[in-house]
């Protein structure tokens, strides 16, 4: 679980800029803080240009959790998992959302932008971040992930 008090860092590429304005707004408004790692329009940029200074900031423990949002949610999760102790979830409906902090204990949830209804990305990034890992047999298997 991610309390209010701990800062949030969002980071989207054109694809997915519409939908981090939205949560930014949206989350704010519940009293979150969040850092904003671009991009600032919907001129087209490079996914790993965002997603790299953001998974590096939760990788050496700067920031504890994040979001990540392209057009598919796959090119930014795919250069955020390169980094040591990072977990991006892809999550595309609720129960994914939920499932990737019980049992994966992930620290960035990847949306794809251009694909889901941005009422329902609201409602993943909250349950992602009212939700604790569960541990348990879950811990073992998340410890095994770094090569
Ligand atoms: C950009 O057009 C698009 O390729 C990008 O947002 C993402 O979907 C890549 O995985």
């Amino acid at each position: 679980m991610f309390t209010k008090e701990i800062s949030i860092a969002i980071g989207a590429d054109h694809g997915g800029y519409t939908l981090k304005q939205f949560l930014i707004y949206n989350l704010q408004e519940a009293g979150y803080t969040l850092k904003d790692y671009g991009t600032d329009s919907e001129k087209s940029v490079d996914y790993p240009d965002i997603a790299h200074p953001l998974a590096k900031d939760i990788s050496t423990g700067k920031m504890k959790v994040g979001i990540l949002i392209c057009g598919t949610g796959n090119g930014i999760s795919m250069t955020a998992n390169k980094y040591k102790n990072v977990r991006a979830a892809l999550c595309w409906r609720t129960e994914i959302a939920e499932l990737a902090r019980l049992h994966n204990d992930a620290n960035i949830i990847a949306l794809p932008g251009r694909f889901i209804d941005f009422e329902i990305a609201l409602e993943m990034v909250k349950l992602f971040l009212n939700t604790s890992f569960e541990g348990g047999r879950h811990l073992k298997r998340i410890e095994k992930i770094n090569i």
